[in-house]
């Protein structure tokens, strides 16, 4: 029987690279996410300026936490996290949303980001089981849970 060649945490090399880059890429997408959330802080407009503003600080400040927790799950599985724009935007299935300032746009806009994320942290979920990768998984199990969460309420505002 072939021997599994692990690394230095026991985990399978081969598998833990497939991780660390799927990892990557969902750490471009909560970069671009995050800048285009704070963008919507910035510029939201009308009767819900208020309430909204302040709930997209909520959300880009959590984003915030998620992207620093994303690098140094991947710098822990011995690779290294992208940390340029550039490689960001090139990696990123999020686009750049500019100039939203309409409550609804704002918030349908935030809604697809999360989908997004929540599906492809599914991915990551199976992934990492495969691999054994318990703290990864429940990481992403984490994320996925508390972002249902947000759908839930981001589409309730909506109607
Ligand atoms: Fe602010």
């Amino acid at each position: 029987m072939d021997q599994l060649i692990v690394n230095r945490i026991g985990l399978p090399v081969e598998q833990t690279e497939q991780l660390a880059a799927g990892l990557n890429e969902l750490l471009a997408n909560y970069q671009v996410f995050y800048m285009n959330v704070r963008g919507f802080h910035w510029n939201i407009r009308g009767e819900k300026f208020f309430e909204l503003h302040l709930k997209f600080e909520e959300l880009y400040n959590d984003l915030l936490l998620k992207i620093d927790e994303v690098a140094e799950r991947i710098l822990t599985l011995g690779f290294r996290p992208l940390h340029a724009y550039s490689d960001y935007l090139a990696k990123a299935e999020l686009h750049e949303v500019k100039d939203l300032s309409e409550g609804r746009a704002c918030v349908e806009a935030i809604v697809e980001a999360l989908q997004l994320l929540v599906a492809k942290q599914r991915k990551l979920l199976e992934q990492s089981e495969e691999a054994g990768d318990e703290a990864t998984n429940s990481l992403m199990s984490d994320y996925v849970r508390e972002q249902e969460k947000l759908l839930w309420m981001y589409s309730a505002y909506l109607g």
